[in-house]
């Protein structure tokens, strides 16, 4: 079976939301790809998609150099969804009348429907839903051959259909949370109109990933830079399962990891997965480095030059490779070439640890067609532990970024201890999953305190945990009082060298996630 005949493509006009379209399909099981809106048409029809969307976006379609669609697109004879701005081009491109709305349309509002057949079937018992909408224009005219299948009090035309071809537009945003049932309205679209077969299923990708993998690999060599983070480890399973010894994954020890996570790696992958593991003590090279920097930035580059040094001193002594496996993720994908250009995130600083960019080898990633959750759905499918698939992320400079100040063994192992039991009770209350990120710091000063008769003088730790869908924005975590207490008290109970315990109440931005 092939998991990639049954697709759907997705035309990015520079919605916030295009990728959550994309998700919603997936979670539909049936597979899709963005392209940018300015993508050529040959390319567009050679995708031989059997349904296409075109998003949301900023644009008025009344502006100068506003993107457009080819309107060759609507002569494909494949169903089409226009939402927000892909509705108004659709209008625009058969003759209806856009035009700024006297208010704007921001936010929930219910979406009366005229008829609840085709993308509206079984959305609604009394044919009013709950929608998300986010736009200035509106149609103040539907264009000729088209029928209103739905209105709101702000929106006359909320959605609409053409009467002989399967061109369907709404108003609303049916890929956000916010709009009840979006994702079945999208299911509708993709299965019913479009006729898709649901085969987008973590075991059928699994097993079509390892063919495509034997098929390329043959019995040449791979080499695999394993982390211990969701998408390398994901990446070497696969590999493994694929292709068995002719995998060799690098684990390199910075001597910058957490708790007993070098442990667990060489435990998971080479004693349970009897992976090829090759693992690096190279903790003493990099706190040489690390000795007398303060700098953020500093610690950044060196960390990531060292890496790139070991890596490369290790690789030699292995011999011969042909193949390079990288944890590429399909946001990454669609981030370089999207039609807004790379866009300004935080990636740029956070590729630190990435490999060195001319070395010989060709690349392979299995994961490139996959979004984050996608992956960790593999993850689990192929059998590995849900500690390794659920674990908050990890900067690739690791405790280095939050030992502040200058890093020494010494401050890395009590971080190291007062971190582990943050974690063992952020568990134990129930709130890691719910958390994206906790971890603690280690403060760059000393303070005084009282221990028995004793005056101290000691380490400061702060506790950071956040909330958030992307790290791209945040907010603390409101971690119920008795959990810090528990904490504080254990911290400064059982990790000596720490006499004061703080917690961190800043959002992002305007601070960041990371304290360095
Ligand atoms: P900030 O601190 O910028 O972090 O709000 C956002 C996310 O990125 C992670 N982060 C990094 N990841 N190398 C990485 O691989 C880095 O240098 C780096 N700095 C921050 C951070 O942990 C959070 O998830």
């Amino acid at each position: 079976m092939d998991i990639h005949s049954e697709k759907i493509l997705i035309l990015d006009f520079g919605s916030q939301y295009t990728q959550l379209i994309a998700r919603r399909i997936r979670e539909n099981q049936v597979y899709c790809e963005i392209f940018p809106c300015n993508a050529d048409f040959e390319k567009i029809k050679e995708f031989g998609a059997k349904g296409i969307i075109l998003s949301g976006g900023p644009s008025s379609v009344y502006d100068a150099n506003s993107p457009d669609v080819d309107s060759k697109v609507f002569e494909l004879n494949v169903p089409i969804l226009g939402i927000c701005y892909g509705m108004q081009l659709i209008c625009k491109h058969f003759g209806g009348i856009v035009a700024k709305a006297d208010h704007r349309e921001y936010g929930r509002s219910i979406l009366n429907i005229n008829d609840n057949k085709d993308i509206f079937k079984d959305v609604s018992n009394d044919n009013k839903l709950t929608v998300w909408m986010s736009h200035g224009d509106r149609l103040e005219k539907k264009p000729d051959g088209f029928e209103v299948i739905g209105f709101t009090e702000n929106a006359p035309v909320a959605a609409m259909r053409h009467i002989e071809k399967p061109i369907y537009a709404i108003q609303f945003h049916p890929e956000v949370a916010h709009t009840v049932n979006g994702s079945k309205i999208i299911k509708n679209f993709i299965v019913d109109v479009c006729g898709c077969l649901q085969v987008w299923t973590p075991g059928n990708f699994i097993h079509a990933e390892i063919e495509r993998v034997r098929e390329r690999v043959g019995d040449k060599k791979v080499l695999c830079a394993l982390s211990g983070g969701v998408d390398s480890s994901v990446v070497a399973v696969l590999l493994h399962q694929a292709i068995g010894e002719n995998l060799t994954c690098i684990f390199v020890n910075n001597g910058l990891l957490r708790l007993n996570e070098a442990e667990q790696v060489i435990d998971t992958f080479k004693n349970h997965f009897k992976i090829n593991l090759v693992y690096v003590d190279a903790e003493e090279k990099f706190l040489e480095v690390l000795k007398g920097v303060s700098d953020p930035e500093t610690k950044r580059k060196k960390i990531g030059n060292l890496f790139i040094q070991v890596f490369e001193e290790e690789t030699k002594k292995l011999g011969d490779f042909d193949f390079l496996a990288q944890g590429t993720l399909y946001p990454d994908v669609i981030e370089s070439v999207s039609f807004k250009g790379p866009s300004a995130t935080i990636k740029t600083h956070h590729n630190v640890g990435g490999l060195p960019e001319d070395m010989k080898f060709e690349l392979i990633e299995p994961l490139r067609e996959l979004f984050k959750d996608e992956v960790r759905q593999v993850g689990l499918q192929l059998g590995l532990p849900a500690e390794i698939i659920g674990r908050h992320p990890f900067p690739g400079p690791g405790l280095a970024i939050r030992v502040l100040g200058e890093v020494t063994k010494e401050r890395l192992d009590v971080l190291r201890l007062a971190d582990a039991i943050f974690i063992e009770e952020i568990k134990k209350a129930g709130l890691y999953n719910e958390i994206w990120q906790a971890f603690t710091v280690l403060l760059p000063v000393r303070s005084v305190g009282v221990m028995g008769d004793e005056r101290t003088y000691e380490h400061v730790a702060a506790l950071r945990a956040v909330t958030s869908l992307d790290g791209m924005t945040a907010d603390w975590a409101h971690i119920p009082y008795e959990v810090l207490a528990k904490v504080s008290n254990r911290i400064i109970n059982e990790v000596k060298g720490i006499n004061r315990v703080t917690y961190d109440i800043s959002s992002k931005p305007p601070a960041t996630i990371e304290w360095e």
